[in-house]
């Protein structure tokens, strides 16, 4: 029998094609309905044997990843580990990862990681978990970490970890991301959400705050396919908020649809900025229009949907 002594996984980054906000629940979270679309910009994380538990990383903004018992790739691993009995595993185990995606950008790429650790882990001690029972393990570790296992396109729901997988014709979409300089909290920008809906709600015309809801033309637009219907229905409850902290980031939205981008939104809680394109050809256009009319730091397209988390064959 050969004894795997590192596991290497791979994961996407995700989106959000809606991302609708309810009111605040008493846990401090808000209740959600988000389509979730996973895209061609991958972290790898590799998890080996060792004798306690460390992490390493390397790439996109690998300064400003906790490198404690903070970082959610640890935190998944040993979320994971009480789980499993016996099977292979070992006292501690190396993490290391390696970004592309940007920290702290809206497009979940520490639940990523978290995700892809899990995926390792598992393989690694032989563990033997089923997606599900990895789903509710990533449940607990953050927001978006089960659908990073889950990849494609879904919808989430509750704090976005109840996933529906979208029924969707296999369309291939092009994307150009707009990476910003600086990062935005996630926290941050739901409360200042808060904060702009209670100013609102204080004039007397607004009504009471809804729960979200699923945009059915959102839903029509991905089952035909037609990547300009997907365009005009893409919608991002946050993206007020991330504004209101971060202004900047219109001007850069708005040289993206002058360029000809289908549509345009935050990522999740920004400050990534995103354009869906009509084909290749024209996201390659508008990615090097948008870097020269230097309204970002930086830019990259990316294709989506692809799938989630997954063990890189050949390792070990
Ligand atoms: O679950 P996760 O750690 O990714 O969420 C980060 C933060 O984003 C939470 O602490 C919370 O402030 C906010 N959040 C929220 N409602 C959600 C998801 C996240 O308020 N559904």
């Amino acid at each position: 029998m050969t004894i795997v002594t590192g596991v290497t996984a791979r994961v996407p980054a995700k989106l959000n094609l809606q991302l609708a906000v309810g009111p605040p629940r008493a846990d401090g979270y808000h209740d959600l309905v988000t389509v979730f679309h996973a895209v061609a910009l991958f972290d790898e994380v590799t998890v080996e044997a060792a004798e306690r538990d460390t992490v390493t990383v390397t790439g996109e903004g690998a300064s400003v990843v906790p490198h404690d018992g903070d970082n959610l790739a640890l935190r998944a691993v040993a979320a994971l580990r009480k789980r499993v009995r016996g099977g292979n595993r070992t006292a501690g185990v190396r993490v290391s990862i390696a970004k592309r995606i940007p920290v702290a950008a809206g497009l979940a790429g520490g639940s990523a990681d978290a995700a892809a650790a899990l995926v390792a882990a598992n393989e690694l001690w032989a563990a033997g978990l089923t997606p599900q029972r990895l789903a509710e393990v990533a449940a607990t570790i953050g927001s978006d970490v089960a659908f990073a296992l889950l990849g494609g396109t879904a919808v989430g729901r509750g704090r976005g970890e109840r996933l529906t997988p979208a029924l969707a014709p296999a369309t291939q979409y092009h994307w150009v991301l707009a990476f910003a300089e600086g990062q935005l909290s996630t926290p941050k920008v739901y409360a200042a959400l808060d904060r702009l809906r209670a100013a609102e709600s204080a004039a007397p015309a607004a009504a009471a705050q809804q729960q979200p809801a699923l945009d059915a033309a959102l839903m029509t637009a991905l089952r035909s396919g037609d990547a300009a219907r997907l365009g005009r229905a893409l919608s991002n409850d946050l993206q007020p908020a991330a504004l209101s902290i971060y202004p900047a980031l219109r001007k850069t939205l708005a040289a993206g649809l002058e360029l000809g981008a289908l549509g345009a939104l935050l990522a999740g809680s920004g400050p990534t900025c995103v354009f869906l394109a009509a084909s290749a050809e024209r996201a390659l256009d508008l990615a090097v229009s948008l870097s020269g009319a230097g309204v970002c730091r930086s830019v990259a397209r990316v294709t989506g949907p692809v799938p989630g988390a997954a063990v890189v064959p050949g390792q070990g």
